[in-house]
Formats: structure tokens, C-alpha cells, sequence
């Protein structure tokens, strides 16, 4: 389906090969936007591009450059996760994952974001890591800095009229959230208000909408796409906790405000 948002645009995913970034080129084709799919793991119509090496990045921009002169679209998608909790991770493990989850990131917007004209977007994929204390210390880390990363470059593009901004995925089915134990999946089913897990295909429309021009006036924002799991501070357990000892009322009855 050609829904006509994009037409025109050139749009590059990083991590494209599979998941999230996978659905997110379709989406954004189906919109008329041209996508160039990258990916370490290059096959098909999926370019190799390494998002952690420099010189993949630029010989991606002398391509563009080239062959369409523009670029007016970058989604940072790839990313790597490490399940090491603090008594455990190394700075090898860190140093690893924040080279693929910041300055994989960072290197895209340095190369790209000179051949980007005014009304062009950028979306960082960040994590509903990025907003709490979830335990792959490597991991939050990365995404918290990435928050960062992507709020810095919201300001210093914003004059140029290119914005920045970041989408905090949940827990998504693809092969990432495949390779986590069961109980895993469990835990977050129970901390999520919608009670289920989400979709790749409930990431992609938004990805879409925040590199059209309909989110013309948005940039330094972050977007949580995670079923409610970041809203409540992790009180849904207590509430829950309360509904297994009433059936929904307070344990304490709580009487009448005082007049
Ligand atoms: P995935 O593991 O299915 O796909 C990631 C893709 O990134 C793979 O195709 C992989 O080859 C590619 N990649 C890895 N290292 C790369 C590198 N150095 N250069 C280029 N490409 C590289 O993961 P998924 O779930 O699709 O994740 C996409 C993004 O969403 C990641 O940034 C992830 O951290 C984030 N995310 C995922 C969540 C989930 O529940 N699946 C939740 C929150 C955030």
C-alpha cells in the first residue's frame, strides 16, 4: 500500500534486516518514502552498513550524495543488548554495546545530517530501558545516554530545521526479546496496564508519522510505545497486590474526604 506520506523522501534504517527496524522500512516504503535498508547482516535489499564503523557510514554518504543528493530521513534502529547485571558486566560489555547503541547513533547523524535539508527527521530508537532501572546494566546505560545523545542533537539541528527525536519501545516480540528467558516475557506481561505484548507492526506507525510532516512541530520529544509499561513508576504491582486481597476494593477503606 502507497499511503503517499513520504513520497519523495529518502529515508535510512539502520538494523533493518529483521524486527523492528525490518517493519519499519516496510512501513515507511509503503508510505512512498525510497528506504535504504542497512544492516551489519547485508543481504537482498538490505545494504551492509556497520552502524559502529566510521567509514561505513561515510561511504553510505558519498552514495547518497551521489545518487540522490539528499537525505531527509535517518532512523537509528540497530541495537544490541547484553544481559549482565551490575556484580557481572564488564567495561568490554560496555564499551560493546554503547558502540553499537550510541555511537552507532551518533556517527549516523554526524555523517547524514549534512546532506539533510530543512524539514528533514531523525528517530533514535531508544528503550523502556532508557526511562527506568532495567537490570542489563550495558544496556540501560546505552539508552539512557542515547536520551541524551538525541536531546543534544534536537538542539544543536533544530535551526537547521531538522528534528530529533526518540521512541521507547516496550517489550516487542521479535528475535531480540525471542532470546530472554520465559520468565522475562512473564514479568513484563504483568507490568504492562494493557496486559499483553507488543507488536512490531504497533512500532512502525509511529516511526512513520514522526519522520512525516505531521509531526512537523516535534522534535527533542520521547515517545514511550510500551502498553503503559513506563507510566506508573512500578505501582501496578501494588495495585494489583490490592485486587488479590479485596476483588478491587481498599484494603483500608478509605471513609470520606474530609470537608
Ligand atoms: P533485533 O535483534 O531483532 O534486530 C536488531 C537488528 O540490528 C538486527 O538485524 C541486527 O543485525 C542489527 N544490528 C546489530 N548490530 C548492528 C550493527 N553494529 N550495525 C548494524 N546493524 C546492527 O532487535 P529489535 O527488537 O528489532 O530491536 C530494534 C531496536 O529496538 C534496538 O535498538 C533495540 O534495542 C530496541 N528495543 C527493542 C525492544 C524489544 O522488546 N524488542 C524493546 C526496546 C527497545
Amino acid at each position: 500500500m502507497n499511503g503517499g506520506r513520504l513520497t519523495g523522501r529518502v529515508v535510512v534504517v539502520t538494523g533493518a534486516a529483521r524486527g523492528q527496524g525490518a517493519a519499519e522500512a516496510a512501513a515507511l516504503e509503503g508510505e512512498g518514502a525510497t528506504v535504504v535498508a542497512t544492516d551489519v547482516r547485508g543481504s537482498g535489499n538490505v545494504r551492509r552498513l556497520d552502524v559502529t564503523v566510521a567509514e561505513d557510514w561515510a561511504g553510505l554518504a558519498d552514495e547518497l550524495r551521489e545518487r540522490y543528493g539528499v537525505v531527509h530521513g535517518l532512523v537509528n534502529n540497530a541495537g544490541i543488548t547484553w544481559r549482565a547485571r551490575l556484580d557481572e558486566v564488564t567495561t568490554e560489555d560496555m564499551s560493546c554495546v554503547h558502540a553499537v547503541n550510541v555511537h552507532g547513533p551518533l556517527l549516523g547523524i554526524q555523517h547524514l545530517a549534512p546532506l539533510m535539508p530543512p524539514g528533514s527527521s531523525v528517530v533514535n530508537v531508544g528503550s523502556s530501558a532508557a526511562l527506568t532501572a532495567h537490570y542489563p546494566v550495558a544496556y540501560t546505560t546505552s539508552k539512557w545516554a542515547l536520551r541524551g545523545l538525541s536531546r543534544a542533537a534536537a538542539l544543536e539541528l533544530g535551526p537547521r530545521g531538522i528534528r530529533v527525536n526518540t521512541i521507547h519501545p516496550g517489550f516487542i516480540e521479535t528475535e531480540m526479546t525471542a532470546s530472554a528467558a520465559p520468565a522475562f516475557r512473564e514479568a513484563n506481561v504483568r507490568e504492562t496496564p494493557l496486559g499483553r505484548v507488543g507488536s512490531v507492526g504497533e512500532v512502525a506507525p509511529l516511526v512513520v508519522f514522526l519522520l512525516s510532516d505531521e509531526s512537523s512541530f516535534i522534535t527533542g520529544a520521547e515517545i514511550p510505545v510500551d502498553g503503559g509499561l513506563t507510566s506508573h513508576g512500578g505501582v501496578k504491582s501494588v495495585s494489583d497486590a490490592l485486587l488479590d486481597v479485596d476483588g478491587g476494593r481498599s484494603a483500608v477503606p478509605p471513609g470520606r474526604p474530609p470537608t
